[in-house]
């Protein structure tokens, strides 16, 4: 079946089923698990036999523990970047051993805790391997550690991805002046620093430029072992960032070309004498989702057909404030799924959100949206519903699997629940002050003296607050 029919049939089933419904549940995510798994097997055949591989899924791009669940399932580790995504991971069922913990904040509180487990730890900068190295005199720890490289080799399309520009927030800048030397010196100094880890960018990042930055760390860490006179770096993490055909229906990612670029451009990782570890996210998810929506309203505003459905900004958040950067195909459907058909006109669609550029995509040629009719933006399943935006206090939507059987039926897995209203409450901070109070008390506005009172202040704020 192809794509746009899987979908459709996915849809159909989708709103037969309750699963969608214009007052209750006016939005909702699916997730094609059969393309997900197809996918995750592309990505594992693509790399070398003779190498150790640890596809480390990043989870910022899609945190849903069932969905980690489901890719654990399927033979992949977890790269995590908070305590948030750690925690998500254990629950997922990761184990230590298959998890990587990056994030250029690390708090010394998540860095106990990830030695303590025993969880790889890319180090960010200099600053932060003092703190390990500090923790680590205290209570020794079986993590395997490593500097996160950034090899400076200049932005992908999308700036704001990039992280191997000269000035990128993330890792230690390998071409600054003396820095390579500094690098050599604190692996020269601590010969547990088993790791290298760099990751060049996401989106945007063409595969040369990704070949070339892993080449650089590839060389570095040939570099770190010469000197040691063995192997003290046995891991290469390099990272994700694949970038996804975000204009075709090609679910399979280009997991094959990616690994020809590497051999060409960094041999040495597949030595075999490497174990390699890789953090996916976007390539392995996005082409298998889409976001389906309701039409609320339709209207003509200075010749412009607009429909209001409910996705937008909430959900699809980089691509209302970077249009240009993140497009979306969206198609048209009526209300049981069906795909729409008619002739083509411009349309804006917008999303419900309280901002005039709420608009997901502006003067696409669609069949006429009427209301009660369905869009779906396609290509959503990294990055869009999972990471959603709480601007207007929207309730954030289901997160439906889909398997299809060969009759043609639909069974659908409940990823993550609809936001009930009460827990969009709680997460407003519901409950943390005494019914009937404000909490800002004449007092502390006027002379700022006094700390409210209705508030739980933790102790030490009220001790030094009394002085
Ligand atoms: C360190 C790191 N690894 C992996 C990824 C995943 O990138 P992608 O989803 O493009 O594969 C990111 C994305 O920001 C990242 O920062």
């Amino acid at each position: 079946m192809s794509e746009p029919a899987r979908r459709e049939r996915i849809l159909q089933a989708a709103v037969a089923g309750g699963l969608l419904e214009p007052e209750e549940i006016p939005l909702a995510a699916f997730l094609d698990l059969d393309l997900v798994a197809e996918n995750v097997a592309a990505l594992m055949r693509a790399f070398p036999s003779g190498v150790q591989v640890l596809h480390a899924f990043a989870a910022k791009a899609n945190s849903i523990v069932p969905v980690l669940a489901g890719l654990r399932d399927l033979g992949m580790g977890c790269e995590v970047a908070s305590e948030g995504e750690l925690a998500q991971a254990l629950a997922a069922g990761f184990s230590p051993q298959e998890i990587v913990f990056d994030s250029p904040a690390k708090t010394a509180r998540e860095l106990r805790q990830a030695l303590a487990a025993g969880i790889a730890l890319n180090i960010d900068n200099f600053q932060e391997l003092e703190r390990i190295e500090a923790l680590r005199t205290q209570n020794p720890s079986g993590s395997s550690l490593g500097l996160r490289i950034n090899p400076q080799i200049g932005l992908g399309g999308i700036a704001a991805m990039s992280t191997a520009g000269a000035s990128s927030k993330f890792g230690v800048p390998l071409q600054d002046p003396g820095l390579r030397e500094q690098i050599l010196a604190a692996y020269a100094a601590d010969p547990a620093m088993d790791r290298i880890h760099t990751h060049v960018g996401s989106q945007g990042c063409p595969l040369p430029l990704i070949g070339e930055g892993i080449a650089k760390v590839v060389d570095l860490a040939e570099e770190v072992n010469r000197r040691a006179g063995f192997q003290q770096i046995r891991t290469i993490d390099i990272g994700g960032g694949l970038p996804v055909d975000f204009e075709s229906d090609e679910p399979v990612a280009a997991f094959d070309a990616y690994v020809a670029q590497l051999q060409e451009s960094a041999p040495a990782l597949f030595s075999g004498v490497y174990s390699v570890v890789t953090e996916f996210g976007r390539s392995i998810l996005a082409k298998a989702g889409f976001t389906a929506a309701f039409v609320e309203y339709t209207k003509v505003s200075g010749g412009q057909h607009i429909a209001i459905t409910h996705a937008g900004a909430q959900v699809a958040t980089r691509t209302v404030f970077m249009p240009e950067s993140w497009p979306l195909r969206v198609s048209a459907h009526t209300a049981d799924g069906s795909r729409k058909t008619g002739a083509e006109i411009g349309q804006d669609v917008a999303g419900p959100c309280c901002f005039a550029g709420d608009v997901v995509a502006r003067n696409r040629d669609l069949p006429l949206l009427e209301p009660g009719d369905l869009v779906a933006l396609l290509d959503t399943g990294a990055y869009y519903a999972s990471t959603p935006f709480t601007y207007n206090s929207i309730q954030q939507p289901p997160v439906y699997g889909a398997a299809l059987e060969d009759n043609g039926d639909v069974r659908f897995t409940l990823l993550r629940g609809q936001q009930s209203m009460e827990a969009l409450l709680m997460a407003s901070g519901k409950g943390l002050h005494a019914a009937g109070r404000t909490p800002w008390p004449r007092a502390i506005t006027k002379s700022g003296t006094a700390l409210p009172a209705c508030l739980p202040v933790p102790a030490a704020v009220r001790r030094s607050a009394a002085h």
